[in-house]
């Protein structure tokens, strides 16, 4: 049975990705900050397939703490899905909330840096050896229309980790993508966004289980389509 670790998974993204992966026979290890008050989470956890443990990406010591309770065991597929936008309205140029941006790069930048950091032997022991990013088309330095200061430069910066992570890590034979979940129905994404929470997870999926060698490095959508960096 694979096996896939995912932050976040409290809510949006990160829950249906554990659902998907649970009802396709994986093994989920569910990460959530506060699992006992993630209800949907709780329940998906009554499948024996999902286990549920507490971690906040940016507590350093406590992402060690679980590599080290998980030690031996073989991860496939790590999800590093946790992230935040920031504050909305404090994102322009002119009126931009330092204080905020700081604590989005240590969630979506240093965060997932330091989970693969502490999980990259779990993920080089297994059959698969994928870790995926969630990152965003609003980190592509290409397609930028301005604005959003904070929550872009995060994801730039991760793509960049990723692209380093990429070249670092091949030799153990691991696998680095970004991947951009389209524009979605959650709590960051809003209720007006163009995807369904179901429809940019299905596609997910099916990128995430598609992934090999050969896309190391790569910036993918949810429907498997290239985002220039
Ligand atoms: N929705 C979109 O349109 C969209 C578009 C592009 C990229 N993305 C990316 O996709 C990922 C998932 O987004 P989403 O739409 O599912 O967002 P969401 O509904 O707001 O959920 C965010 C998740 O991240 C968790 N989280 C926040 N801070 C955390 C921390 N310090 N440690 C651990 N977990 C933390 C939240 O946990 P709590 O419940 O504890 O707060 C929650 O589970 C994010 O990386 C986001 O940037 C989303």
């Amino acid at each position: 049975m694979p096996t896939t670790l995912i932050t976040g998974a409290s809510r949006g993204i990160g829950l249906a990705l554990t659902e998907r992966f649970a009802n396709e026979g994986w093994r989920v290890i569910a990460c959530a900050r506060t699992p006992d008050k993630a209800k949907a989470l709780a329940a998906l956890a009554e499948d024996d397939r999902v286990s549920t443990h507490g971690l906040d990406v940016t507590h350093h010591d406590d992402i060690v703490n679980l590599a080290a309770t998980l030690d031996g065991t073989p991860i496939d597929l790590l999800i590093n899905n946790a992230g935040i936008y920031g504050d909305k309205n404090r994102q322009s140029f002119g009126d931009i909330d330092y204080a905020s941006w700081l604590e989005v790069l240590q969630v979506n930048l240093l965060g997932p840096v330091k989970v693969a950091e502490a999980f990259a032997t779990h993920v080089a022991t297994s059959d698969r050896k994928i870790i995926a990013m969630l990152s965003s088309q609003m980190g592509s330095i290409t397609e930028t229309a301005g604005g959003g200061y904070v929550y872009r430069t995060s994801k730039a910066a991760l793509n960049m980790a990723v692209k380093s992570m990429a070249e670092d890590l091949k030799g153990r034979g691991i696998t680095l993508v970004a991947l951009h979940p389209g524009w979605v129905q959650t709590d960051m994404g809003g209720a007006n966004a163009a995807l369904s929470v179901g429809q940019s997870t299905a596609g997910l999926y099916r990128v995430l289980t598609g992934l090999g060698p050969a896309d190391n490095g790569r910036f993918l959508q949810y429907d498997g389509a290239e985002i220039p960096w």
